[in-house]
């Protein structure tokens, strides 16, 4: 779909990868609701985006958090009064460190945040824009939702499952209005990675992108309307294969292991 087509609904909107697409599809003509947890950044976000346009209604934002039912209403019926006809699920919370570590409270939320909230969105968006002559539901996962990483256990968990349930539900919509689709970005250079992520990334040589870049591929993926798209050569084949013979990877991870068991993690955790 164009972007000047497209009434966007954009979780996450003033994070780091959020604010960038908000950015990019302003410019290139889409109708945006901008929705966050953090007043703030977001309304900050939204008057930077309107100064200057011609149009202002074609910006506003929703303050909510997405993990509950009463955000996620909000969000649903602000939907439907902008005839939104794209929703990006991009919110989402980080989770890092060894697997004996992981706290219940924190694998709730991350649960909550990068599974449920993003599921429950699109199934209270989607009597709405089955109605639309076109719409599409965007995705936002990661790299390690494909390819399991020392120290990702959890975070990859959660991406992983909101890959699978796009790829359920693209097939259970194929034959309507609806495109689901996937995208994949491997590391971004946004505040979602503490300082502990940095160095692990800096350590084991992991590459990464700013967050401009994925948002053009963001606009890509929605304007050409494929099923899904991995950010970096490397990681996007590495992820294909590990899908198909996940064992002949296992071996490349010692120096992953080695970094993770030098980080000291705040919480005193460590491998
Ligand atoms: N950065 C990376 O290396 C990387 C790599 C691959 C994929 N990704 C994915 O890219 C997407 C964007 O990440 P990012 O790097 O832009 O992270 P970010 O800068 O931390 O932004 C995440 C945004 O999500 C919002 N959010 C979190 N929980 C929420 C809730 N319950 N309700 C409403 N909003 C909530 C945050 O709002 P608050 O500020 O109020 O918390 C924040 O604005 C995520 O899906 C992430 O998994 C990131």
């Amino acid at each position: 779909m164009s972007p000047r087509d497209a009434s966007v609904v954009l979780t996450g909107a003033a994070g780091g990868l959020g604010s960038a697409i908000a950015r990019r599809l302003f410019e290139e003509g889409a109708c945006l609701l901008l929705v966050g947890r953090s007043e703030a950044p977001l309304l900050t976000l939204a008057r930077s985006l309107s100064v200057g346009a011609r149009d202002r209604s074609r910006v506003d934002a929703l303050v909510v958090d997405v993990t509950t039912d009463a955000g996620r209403a909000a969000v649903i019926d602000a939907a439907g009064a902008r005839n939104a006809n794209v929703l990006i699920n991009n919110a989402a919370v980080a989770a890092f460190g060894p697997a004996q570590a992981l706290q219940s409270e924190a694998a709730r939320r991350l649960m909550e945040t990068n599974v449920v909230a993003p599921m429950m969105l699109t199934a209270g968006m989607l009597p709405m824009l089955l109605t639309r002559p076109r719409a599409q539901v965007l995705n936002i996962g990661s790299t390690l939702g494909s390819l399991g990483v020392p120290g990702f256990s959890a975070y990859a968990a959660s991406k992983a499952a909101l890959r699978i349930y796009s790829e359920a539900l693209r097939r259970e919509l194929a034959d309507s209005c609806v495109r689901v689709q996937y995208y994949a970005p491997r590391a971004i250079d946004t505040p979602f990675n503490s300082p502990e992520v940095q160095a692990f990334n800096e350590e084991t040589h992991s590459a990464s992108d700013s967050p401009e870049k994925i948002a053009q591929g963001v606009s890509r993926l929605l304007q050409s309307g494929s099923t899904q798209r991995y950010a970096g050569g490397f990681e996007a084949i590495a992820a294909r294969l590990n899908g198909l013979f996940p064992e002949w990877l296992d071996g490349a991870f010692a120096k992953h292991r080695r970094a993770l068991k030098s980080l000291k993690f705040p919480n005193g955790a460590s491998s």
